[in-house]
Order: C-alpha cells, then structure tokens, then sequence
C-alpha cells in the first residue's frame, strides 16, 4: 500500500486527479469507478479543469459508480447519480452510454445487483477504483461487519453514517435507511485502487484500516490485500498514523524513481 501524505484537501484533490488523468491517458478506454461525496468533490473539479484546458478526455471511458442511495431517482439532487452528473460527468465529454450508477429506484434489487456485476465483467473489470472511507472505515457502503467478500447487493446504513450523510439533507430523517453498493469483494478486483482521505474526522478510521487488523469491523482494511493500493492523506486524516514519517520516507524515494523513469522515457 502506497501512503501519500499531502498537506491539504486541495493538494489532496490536485494529486489524486493527476493519479486518475495519468491512468486515462495511458489508456483511454480506461474503466474507472467513481465514488460520491464530500472527499472527491475537489478532484472532480481538477478534472474538469484538465479536461477544459489541457483536453484530458473522457469520450472511451466506461465508468461504474460504487454505490447509490436506495429509493432516490437520479433526479433526486441528494442522489449519487445527481450528484456525478453535478460534479463530473455534464463538464467532461463522457459518454452518458457508458456510465453506469446503480438505479436506486430498481424493483428487482437481486436482478438489478447481479447485472450490475456482469456489466462490470463484460467492460473488462475496473481499471481504477476511486474510494472515500467513512468514519466507521467503511468504503462504498460496506458498513462495519460486512462480509469482507461481499457483491453488489441491498444494505442499511450504519446510524453514523446516516448521521454524517444528515448535512446533504434538509433533516436527517431524510437520509435514506439503505443503498445499493458495490460489495467488498468486487471492489477488491479493481486493478488498482486509490483511496482518499482528509480531516480530523477521518483519523481514526484511517489509522484502524492501514495499520490495524484486517477485520469486517474496519472493511476498508481488506485493502491491505490488494497488491496495487494508493492511499493519499492530508495532515490532519494522517495524524493518527504511527508510521508517518516512514510513509512520507519511502513516498519520497518512490517519487525520486518514477522521475527518474519519466525522464528516461
Ligand atoms: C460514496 C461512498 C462512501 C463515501 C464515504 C465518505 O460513494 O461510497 O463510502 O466515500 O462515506 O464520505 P465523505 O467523502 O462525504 O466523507
């Protein structure tokens, strides 16, 4: 697991889309899995910027959503597929055929879930997996005691996050009880994963998933199985981490070799 400790939020965000623009335009049919909420917010617009002024483009992406609330339409301005086509995807020139965000409005949840795997299969599996982690360390909605091998399926959200999703809301009685995710186990076939974390609040759960026990009680700490993890922290979501000054160590040794492998190319 690759540990990148930046400053701030904005660092954060600048060096995430850098991460993402780069996998784009080393292949541009990438698949990419995009996740939702407060934390990407900022990536999304160094994307969009790119995108306008230096022509990163989208137009052979396919992308996959982790996750959505269940019981929103994607007219819903709380809704994740609101919320990608808000942030991302009316800015950039991807093509709204190959996005795919789980219908939160499916009647056949089994059937909508099983298909959702079998179009990632035929896209050819997901090349980068975007990830937020929530307080409680779990990433998509894979909540604490989640199967470490679970599918897309239906899930209730943990009181927590339900607490924490309260402020995209008007009350908190709003927040949808469930959502369709992603489960641990198709997260974990993603060839590469890049997960993102900023402030305090994050702390704990970043310190529980990256130096902790793997555990179902912490999901995002499958992650230390995957051969192929970056992990990008600002200060105050690293704070917690007792091997700081060794990850910002090695990151520094790691980058000193990829220039010297830039610049050999
Ligand atoms: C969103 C998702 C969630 C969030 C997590 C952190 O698609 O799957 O796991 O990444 O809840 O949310 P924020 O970024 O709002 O702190």
């Amino acid at each position: 697991m690759r540990v990148i400790i930046v400053k701030d939020y904005d660092e954060m965000s600048k060096e995430a889309a850098r991460i993402i623009a780069k996998q784009i335009r080393s292949k541009p049919d990438s698949v990419i899995g995009f996740a939702t909420g407060g934390t990407p917010v900022g990536t999304y617009k160094e994307l969009v910027r790119m995108h306008k002024e230096e022509g990163l483009d989208f137009s052979k992406l396919t992308t996959f959503n982790l996750d959505e609330y269940y019981g929103l339409g994607p007219d819903h301005p709380q809704s994740y597929h609101y919320y990608m086509f808000e942030n991302l995807f009316n800015h950039v020139n991807v093509d709204p055929k190959k996005v795919h965000i789980p219908d939160g409005l499916a009647k056949n949840v089994k059937e909508f879930c099983k298909k959702y795997e079998e179009e990632i299969k035929k896209a050819g599996g997901i090349d980068l997996q975007i990830l937020g982690i929530g307080r409680d360390g779990h990433i998509a909605f894979n909540e604490p005691g989640s199967s470490l091998a679970s599918r897309t399926r239906l899930v209730a959200l943990a009181p927590e996050t339900i607490k924490d999703n309260a402020r995209f809301f008007e009350k908190e009685e709003d927040v949808p009880r469930y959502a369709i995710s992603m489960g641990c186990g198709t997260i974990m076939e993603a060839k590469k994963i890049l997960l993102l974390a900023n402030g305090e609040g994050k702390a704990d759960a970043v310190a529980a998933f990256i130096e902790g026990p793997i555990t179902s009680q912490i999901t995002a700490s499958i992650l230390q199985l995957h051969p192929d993890v970056t992990v990008i922290l600002d200060e105050a979501a690293a704070s917690k981490l007792k091997r700081k000054e060794y990850y910002k160590h090695v990151d520094k040794l790691y980058r000193k070799l990829e220039e010297e492998e830039e610049s050999s190319n």
